[in-house]
């Protein structure tokens, strides 16, 4: 548990979600549709820096039309999970790093940093009041901090005023068919992020720009996009929400590099360390997608993962692009996305020993 210097105004809810309301909610949340009672927020502004930390009902914003983050995208967000032990523990997995990760998405942006200790202490506030939402079994409570430009100006600089929130929406699955293989569509049309620009931070406008992307997927039948570099059109990047994996037929695991264009995931980060303590060879290195096409001819490539916190790890089975598709392996979830899921989750969830001191305990 951390000590903080933080203090938050704590409002609870008037009418809050019955207990028979929440049990309902719980049973079946799917990914992103259902909220908690409360959201914490709190303010920056140049005079007082972080000032009225909140502890609130969840409600609507009161914007003003000239609010910047609408007219100009500043805004960043992180995503992260609580989680239910067996033993009925409250858990979060690795905080301080999406909290620095939250700092780094800050810089690019040009907006105030949240301070580490500020951000882990607002999530903590959040989970705790309203830690009944926090579902049992295979779910968990997924967190959303964020941070927009709420000064009301029309010029194009840094806003002088932002609001930090964060939210809750216990979760499912992010897949609909949950821990099956998933298809991925390569898109040779759209690509994500240049080198340069803000691929490597968590900002909403990284989203808005795979959204077409992610449409075309879809309408192939792919449940993700995945985006190869926008310089050659050659080199494999990131999926839309997730990073990914190859494994390789002698045992190695290829990821993209961290070369600016993609989101440094803390997933990303957890399976490169967990893979070595194992044993494996991971190699963070430049991975074409000629090669991967050639490596699934061969057979030289056996299993392929997406990874992140919505996502988790999720096998892919099958790719599709203009040119057809292509099977990998089986088509099915293979024996090495299977042990690093099991390695991972089993840590999140208490169920592991926690050799890296990832687990952060709220109860
Ligand atoms: N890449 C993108 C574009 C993402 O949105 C995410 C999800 O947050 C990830 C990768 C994985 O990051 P993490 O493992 O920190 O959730
Ligand atoms: C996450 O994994 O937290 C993300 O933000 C990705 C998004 C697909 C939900």
């Amino acid at each position: 548990m951390t000590t903080t210097a933080w203090q938050f105004t704590q409002e609870v809810h008037p009418s809050p979600a019955t207990s028979a309301e929440v049990v309902n909610l719980l049973a079946n949340p799917g990914f992103g549709r259902v909220f908690t009672d409360h959201m914490v927020t709190v303010r920056w502004n140049e005079a007082q820096g972080w000032h009225d930390a909140k502890v609130e009902s969840r409600k609507p914003f009161l914007l003003d039309p000239a609010c910047a983050a609408l007219h100009y995208a500043q805004q960043i967000f992180e995503g992260m999970k609580a989680y239910r032990s067996a033993s009925g523990e409250l858990l979060m997995f690795r905080p301080t790093a999406n909290a620095r990760r939250f700092q780094q998405s800050a810089k690019r942006m040009a907006m105030a940093p949240v301070p580490e200790d500020l951000f882990v202490a607002s999530v903590e506030a959040l989970v705790k009041i309203d830690s009944h939402w926090v579902p049992e079994g295979e779910g968990s409570l997924y967190l959303r901090p964020f941070m927009f430009a709420s000064e009301a100006f029309l010029g194009v600089r840094p806003s002088l005023e932002y609001v930090f929130c964060v939210i809750a929406s216990p979760v499912g699955p992010y897949f609909k068919n949950g821990d099956s293989a998933v298809t991925v569509w390569v898109s040779d049309e759209y690509t994500r992020a240049a080198p340069g620009g803000t691929g490597a931070a968590k900002c909403g406008g990284n989203y808005a720009a795979s959204l077409l992307a992610q449409a075309q997927a879809t309408a192939n039948g792919c449940d993700q996009v995945v985006f190869l570099d926008a310089v050659e059109k050659r080199w494999v990047e990131e999926l839309g929400g997730m990073n990914i994996f190859f494994c390789m037929a002698d045992g190695t695991l290829v990821t993209p590099p961290l070369s600016g264009t993609i989101l440094p995931g803390i997933t990303r980060e957890s399976v490169i360390l967990l893979a070595r303590r194992e044993g494996m060879t991971v190699e963070e290195r430049p991975y074409s997608f000629e090669q991967w096409c050639a490596d699934v001819a061969s057979g030289q490539l056996r299993e392929v993962f997406a990874c992140g916190t919505a996502a988790v790890i999720a096998g892919i089975g099958r790719i599709r692009h203009t040119g057809g598709e292509l099977v990998i392996g089986d088509g099915t979830v293979g024996p090495v996305t299977t042990r690093i899921r099991d390695l991972l989750t089993g840590i999140q969830r208490g169920r592991l020993a926690d050799t890296e001191s990832w687990v952060h305990h709220l109860s």
